[in-house]
């Protein structure tokens, strides 16, 4: 087939490279000049591991092109709209800016018999109101919706095995021909028999947030375990582990620690609340804004236990940062509970490092207030606390017996569980967690 994906972000540029592998001839195409450029170039504008790889094998095909120009989709029969739907300046709905323009310029070189299949995460009631659009302007186009659940880190393993495929497709006959084209496209995924689900467009849009507000919502549950942890001395790791064997509750996203960030969970939880008070079902969601608060509050426990251990002050101290990134293996910022406590830390007067594998350019550019250094160790030179903020697999196993030769005081704050308390205070730390005794 021959495809089109408009939006080239982490979703649109993965997304794209992975339908060449799935055998389709794919452009992809984006506003965005100097990101094209890199794709072109075969690599990768943002961190993802494994991107680069699939990039560049693809290319090399010819079957993977990527352009600024729209003209370009034209003749494709299925075109992905990939774009970004960020939270809304001093708003908590979506920006649906992006969407709206995709759209309008896909009008353009839209035929009959195209398929136009929304990815991009959008609040419920956009696909049916773009699909009227498309149907007006050009009769016998059609549009489905078809959510991605991609993370971060994962992208390419998430793309091209995905858990579930789900489609939202148009009432009455339409609906059976966007199916047939979806399937399609991600033939060798159905014939391996993956889980599809085939429902309205309402169902689709709200099974992606969905999605995420639980997850959200898992972490605060735990995170607010880890508050109450705190409060009797208990441990929330062990916590965690013991609920998690049971396997209706599962102990993935029960990590306590630092709480959730990034570009996709704070902001969808806020648009789904946002639509729901649109729509007079606020009440329905009035428990995300609790798991919003939980998540905040983290951050500001983070910097109170930073203060406590570095004696009831921070003036002065020397604080090591470690990970800036808002999850391992990546490199994206957005909302990183990271960040967000290192310049709660300097603010209050202590002198922050922030070190991290992949997000010190981002890091940088978006925070140039802060200080930066290339290696742990550097960050963690005569460090008065170094706090772990973002569990890195290099931090995971940093040595603490080597490590406690860089630093002024052996003083660690775990800030995502990731370490072994056990190696850290034999190696004569001291160790403190979120929902964890003093060790
Ligand atoms: C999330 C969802 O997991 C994907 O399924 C979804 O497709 C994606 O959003 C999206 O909407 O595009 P992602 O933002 O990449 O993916 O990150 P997650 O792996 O979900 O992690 C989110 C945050 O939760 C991170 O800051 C992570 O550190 C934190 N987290 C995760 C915890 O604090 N505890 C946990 O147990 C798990």
């Amino acid at each position: 087939m021959r495809i089109s994906v408009i939006g080239c972000g982490y979703l649109g540029a993965v997304h794209a490279a992975s339908m060449v592998e799935l055998g389709h001839d794919v452009v992809g195409i984006d506003v965005d000049e100097p990101k094209i450029a890199t794709l072109r170039d075969a690599r990768a504008p943002f961190y993802e591991p494994g991107f680069e790889e699939l990039l560049g094998r693809n290319l090399r095909t010819g079957r993977l092109q990527f352009t600024t120009d729209m003209s370009e989709a034209a003749g494709a029969q299925v075109h992905f709209v990939c774009v970004g739907t960020p939270q809304k300046r001093g708003e908590y709905a979506a920006d649906l800016r992006y969407v709206e323009a995709a759209t309008e310029s896909l009008l353009q070189v839209l035929q009959p018999g195209d398929l136009v299949a929304g990815k991009s995460t959008v609040p419920v009631g956009t696909a049916a109101r773009l699909a009227e659009t498309v149907g007006e302007k050009v009769p016998g186009a059609l549009l489905a919706w078809n959510p991605e659940f991609l993370r971060e880190g994962f992208a390419v393993q998430d793309t091209l095995h995905p858990d579930r495929l789900v489609y939202g497709l148009p009432a009455d006959g339409d609906g059976e021909v966007a199916e047939r084209m979806l399937d399609e496209v991600y033939a060798p995924i159905v014939e391996r028999g993956t889980p599809k689900v085939t429902t309205d467009y309402a169902t689709a849009e709200m099974v992606k947030t969905a999605a995420n507000s639980f997850l959200a919502t898992k972490i605060s549950f735990i995170n607010a375990m880890a508050e109450l942890c705190e409060a009797t001395g208990a441990d929330v790791k062990q916590l965690a582990d013991a609920i998690g064997y049971d396997d209706r509750i599962g102990r993935k996203f029960l990590n306590a620690g630092l709480g959730f960030g990034g570009g996709c969970l704070p902001k969808d939880i806020r648009a789904f609340m946002a639509r729901a008070g649109e729509l007079g079902a606020d009440q329905a969601l009035t428990f995300l804004r609790e798991v919003d608060n939980i998540n905040m509050r983290r951050r500001i426990r983070m910097v109170e236990l930073a203060r406590e251990v570095c004696d009831g002050s921070l003036l002065g101290k020397r604080v090591a940062v470690l990970g800036a990134a808002f999850k391992p293996d990546s490199d994206d910022i957005r909302d990183s509970p990271a960040l967000n406590v290192a310049a709660q830390l300097q603010l209050q007067g202590a002198v922050v490092r922030v070190t991290d594998p992949a997000a010190l350019q981002n890091s940088r550019r978006q925070w140039p207030q802060l200080d930066y250094a290339e290696t742990a160790e550097e960050a963690a030179e005569r460090a008065d606390a170094v706090l772990v903020l973002t569990e890195w697999k290099q931090y995971r196993e940093l040595d603490p017996v080597a490590f406690g030769g860089v630093v002024a005081q052996k003083r660690v704050l775990d800030g995502r569980n990731a370490l072994s308390r056990t190696a850290w205070t034999e190696a004569g730390w001291t160790y403190r967690a979120l929902g964890r005794r003093a060790g």
